[in-house]
């Protein structure tokens, strides 16, 4: 089936996930939403994150994608299943911190996870936390100024300092990434927490993507189209995606 696979985010985080999905499945096309006029999400309410949220899928609907990638952590624990209750005849997956991999890689049993505060403090994320590393110490950060910097292409090497200083203090041994903009400064926080594995979700992402399109029989067999949308400014989304993921792609300009 060579209808592409949409992807949405709140801005360019998800561009980390979009990355893998090429990576994974290079002869599927793609349809990239990222609604950078509103992030971010992560200090919004869930029903506020929702009504965004609808509207981004809203949209790939029209451009009739064959699947929706949730490429953010906040979309997903606020609200994957009613935006799956809302379009059903569409499969949507769902990006989460991969916290059962870093309960099996960690060796002293201390984790970091950094996401936004509304994923840090949702019942998802704590349920995960339960389920996955109850015989872990876990150290659950929300940051509320990081996306929105990485956002806005600023200079965030001040305030990754002051948020990643209790996970040093912890002496945690693994981090992992809750939010999809954070990969895009991995350097920055390995720099910091030198000695600490950092785990983000791409790569599963893009497999579960691959076994779903399998299962359901809707692998492509024709040469991909990349395709790229922001409701915020289009020469900030183009500077990120050729500098941070090395691909010179044009978005155009969408109001929701
Ligand atoms: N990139 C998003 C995530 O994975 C959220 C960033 C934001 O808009 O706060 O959580």
């Amino acid at each position: 089936m060579n209808k592409p696979i949409g992807i949405l985010d709140s801005g360019v985080g998800g561009l980390t996930i979009w990355r893998e999905i090429v990576k994974e499945l290079p002869n599927e096309s793609t349809i990239y939403i990222a609604d950078s006029k509103n992030c971010p999400y992560g200090i919004k309410t869930a029903e506020e994150i929702y009504n965004l949220a609808k509207r981004l899928a809203a949209f790939l609907v029209t451009q009739d994608v064959k699947l929706i990638v949730l490429a953010c952590n906040t979309i997903t624990v606020s609200c994957l299943d009613k935006l799956r209750e809302e379009f059903k005849d569409v499969p949507i997956i769902g990006t989460v911190p991969v916290i059962k991999t870093a309960s099996e890689l960690t060796k002293n049993k201390k984790i970091g996870i950094l996401s936004t505060s509304a994923t840090s403090k949702s019942k998802y994320q704590k349920d995960l936390i339960e389920k996955f590393a109850g015989n872990c110490q876990v150290i659950n950060i929300g940051t509320a100024k990081l996306a929105r910097s990485i956002e806005r292409g600023e200079n965030v090497s001040l305030v990754l300092k002051n948020e990643l200083k209790p996970f040093l203090e912890t002496g945690v041994d693994t981090l992992v990434l809750g939010c999809s903009h954070f990969p895009l400064i991995k350097d920055q926080i390995q720099s910091i927490l030198k000695d600490v594995q950092v785990l983000d979700s791409g790569a599963a992402i893009a497999r579960q993507v691959k076994r779903v399109l399998e299962k359901e029989n809707m692998r492509s067999k024709t040469k991909p189209n990349h395709n790229f949308y922001t409701t915020g400014d289009v020469k900030l989304f183009n500077k990120i995606l050729s500098q941070s993921l090395e691909y010179n792609g044009e978005a155009e300009s969408v109001i929701l």
